[in-house]
């Protein structure tokens, strides 16, 4: 079942197009979403095109498109060492969070206390603040300077109410790594069910969910250069699991809805090309990871590393940038068709600093002028070079014109009180961008 991906190359290239540099843009933001790989588009053509059957049917059309999502639910087995029968196609990490943390409280309704912390994403977070309005309660551990968590504050929070204990793998804005099989033990001591959250960990690191404390595991397919709009989710075998979606029978019936053919089939080939290149995540990956933060660290003063120095996803670099604004830093590096993010959320009119950063309790001048560049093996040395090229100049352009000029002011304590307008870079212009 092959098909033609046509001309796609020649008309974009491996990368888009940057609009004001008219040249290939270099991405660094691959923990918000990634490429989709080459053969993962000519995997999932046949069946846009000619193989449209329906998988639950009966006739052999249906069924060979049947054997097709087979296939690709053995290959996201495969990724994390799952049995295929554990594996639910899902629409995305989101769903796959929100499916697993309420199926837990749905098997249990007498139990009314859930554990997370503090620097989940807010596919977590906000289902979280949702259920504490439905009269949960809910714990939320913090973390340490370096993001780290402490598993005796974990040990203490336990008790027999608790329904569910769900703590993210990895990071997506530190790419700090947690213990997962360490907690999951403290977890299980006291049985509890424990749902994890491993979008940005999947295809980065191996996970092997065969003896693994973890009953629920979520993944999602745009972070492993399939296409947006499918996700996975592990449900370990024996645990008791309440469908979010309720309809028909698909996915024996823990995810109604007819199934995303083409995303399914496309997560699959994803997992496939995952597992093959692993090791690369951890050596040339890391290597051009290393270069860029050791290049910028080096090169810049007034910055520092966020997060933990080795318990850390390979691809994920998150640095803070003192005396200026990341969003004007992130400005500039669009200019130069470079791709990052900063950590902060712009939404609702205010420039909010990251929720990860603030509960590392960084300085306001980090907090505010931090950067995450997270690598994918599509990235290259020449990438990473010009961004050690033109990163200086930016910081040094946007210094001079910084209302904040070191460490005086931040002894004095001003800094604390600026509005946002004294930025540099302010909401309005942002809201033009
Ligand atoms: C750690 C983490 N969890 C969940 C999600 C949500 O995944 P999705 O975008 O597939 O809904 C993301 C996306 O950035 C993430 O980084």
């Amino acid at each position: 079942m092959k098909s033609k991906v046509g001309s796609r190359k020649s008309e974009v290239g491996a990368h888009g197009v940057c609009p004001t540099q008219k040249s290939p843009i270099i991405y660094l933001d691959n923990n918000a979403t990634t490429q989709v790989a080459e053969e993962v588009i000519e995997a999932m053509l046949p069946y846009l095109t000619q193989y449209y059957g329906n998988p639950s049917s009966m006739h052999t059309f249906g069924g060979q498109v049947g054997r097709q999502v087979k296939q690709a639910r053995d290959n996201v087995a495969a990724l994390i060492n799952a049995d295929p029968t554990e594996i639910v196609f899902t629409s995305c990490g989101s769903e796959g969070d929100n499916a697993a943390i309420r199926a837990a409280l749905a098997a249990q309704p007498d139990k009314r206390h859930i554990v997370t912390t503090q620097i989940e994403h807010p596919a977590v977070l906000n289902l979280c603040k949702k259920l504490e309005q439905e009269g949960y309660s809910v714990t939320y551990l913090s973390v340490d300077n370096k993001g780290q968590l402490n598993l005796n504050e974990l040990r203490a929070t336990l008790n027999d109410n608790t329904a569910i204990v769900s703590i993210m793998c990895a990071n997506n804005e530190t790419g700090n790594i947690f213990p997962i099989e360490r907690i999951g033990q403290i977890v299980k001591e006291r049985g509890i069910l424990f749902h994890v959250d491993a979008v940005q960990a999947a295809g980065k690191l191996p996970l092997n969910m065969k003896d693994s404390t973890v009953d629920f595991l979520v993944m999602s397919g745009h972070k492993i250069h399939a296409p947006k709009g499918i996700g996975a989710l592990y449900i370990r075998k024996g645990v008791r699991f309440r469908p979010f979606l309720v309809g028909g029978h698909q996915e024996r019936g823990r995810r109604a809805g007819t199934e995303n053919v083409p995303g399914i089939v496309g997560m699959g080939k994803a997992a496939e090309l995952a597992i093959a290149h692993l090791n690369e995540e951890s050596t040339s990956v890391r290597t051009l990871r290393d270069r860029l933060e050791q290049g910028l660290l080096s090169t810049i003063p007034d910055c520092q590393l966020n997060g933990h120095h080795s318990k850390r996803l390979p691809n994920t670099t998150n640095i803070g940038f003192k005396y200026i604004e990341g969003e004007a830093l992130l400005l500039m590096l669009d200019r130069e068709g470079i791709c990052a993010s900063s950590g902060s959320a712009c939404t609702s009119g205010s420039l909010e600093p990251s929720h990860v950063l603030r509960a590392m309790g960084l300085p306001y001048t980090l907090l505010h002028g931090s950067l995450r560049f997270s690598l994918s093996r599509y990235n290259t040395g020449a990438e990473i070079e010009r961004v050690l090229e033109v990163m200086p100049k930016i910081v040094e352009r946007l210094r001079a014109i910084s209302p904040f000029k070191g460490e005086e002011d931040e002894k004095q304590g001003w800094l604390q009180t600026v509005t946002s307008d004294q930025l540099p870079v302010t909401n309005e212009r942002l809201a033009k961008r």
